[in-house]
């Protein structure tokens, strides 16, 4: 088990598009890595509007070996994100505003696009409902598999400031699909809402991904 935490202090920046071809949908590792490495790159451009988060990377053992990895989610400010890496792929944490919960909540099933939960620890049928994207009583955080099931570029979002789309989720560089407060997808043509990883929470301030 490794344990990250978000305790110094940078923005988390978006990261530049990129492909894969490590799998449909999926980015390979090294396209990954180079990605997450222009995410950090920009990490100094928003430090004085984005009051500062970090986050770890896991080493590459760590990766390599799958394992969970714990985070520490109690420094995430109402509103703010952080991004880590969890069998190499990237991981999402929002802590979403009530407005957000309360936006995705009022989506109508007729309106979304991809009608499945995409949640890991639910059985494939589970409807896209916000509820079934969150846990139970946690639905301020939402922990996504931050990679476009179009064809696995990292969305924006992540950054205070940064654009999110109309839905006011994330948005997709490479084709436009848009995302909404629950990683459902909206529009553009990502085909599924962004995965849901497996997770728990450890304590009300740490989650552990896998
Ligand atoms: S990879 Fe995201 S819209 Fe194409």
């Amino acid at each position: 088990m490794a344990t990250y935490t978000t305790g110094s202090t940078t923005p988390q920046g978006s990261a530049a598009p990129g492909h894969g071809a490590e799998g449909e949908g999926h980015p390979s590792r090294r396209d990954f890595l180079q990605i997450m490495a222009g995410s950090w790159a920009l990490v100094g451009l928003g430090a004085a509007m984005w009051p500062m988060l970090a986050q770890m990377r896991p080493d590459s053992s760590t990766i390599a070996a799958g394992l969970p990895i714990e985070v520490d989610i109690g420094p995430i400010k109402e509103g703010q994100a952080i991004t880590t890496l969890w069998r190499g792929k990237s991981i999402f944490i929002r802590h979403r505003t009530k407005e957000e919960i309360e936006t995705a909540r009022s989506v109508a099933m007729a309106d979304l696009r991809d009608l499945k939960a995409q949640n890991t620890a639910l059985p494939d049928s589970a409807e896209a409902t916000d509820e079934n994207r969150v846990k139970a009583g946690k639905e301020q955080w939402l922990v996504l598999v931050g990679i476009c099931t179009h064809l696995g570029c990292i969305p924006a979002g992540q950054a205070m400031g940064e654009n999110r789309g109309e839905y006011g989720g994330w948005a997709c560089p490479c084709h436009g699909s848009l995302y909404d407060t629950s990683g459902r997808v909206r529009k553009g043509p990502a085909p599924r809402n962004l995965e849901v990883p497996p997770y728990a929470f450890v304590s009300d301030t740490k989650i552990k991904i896998g």
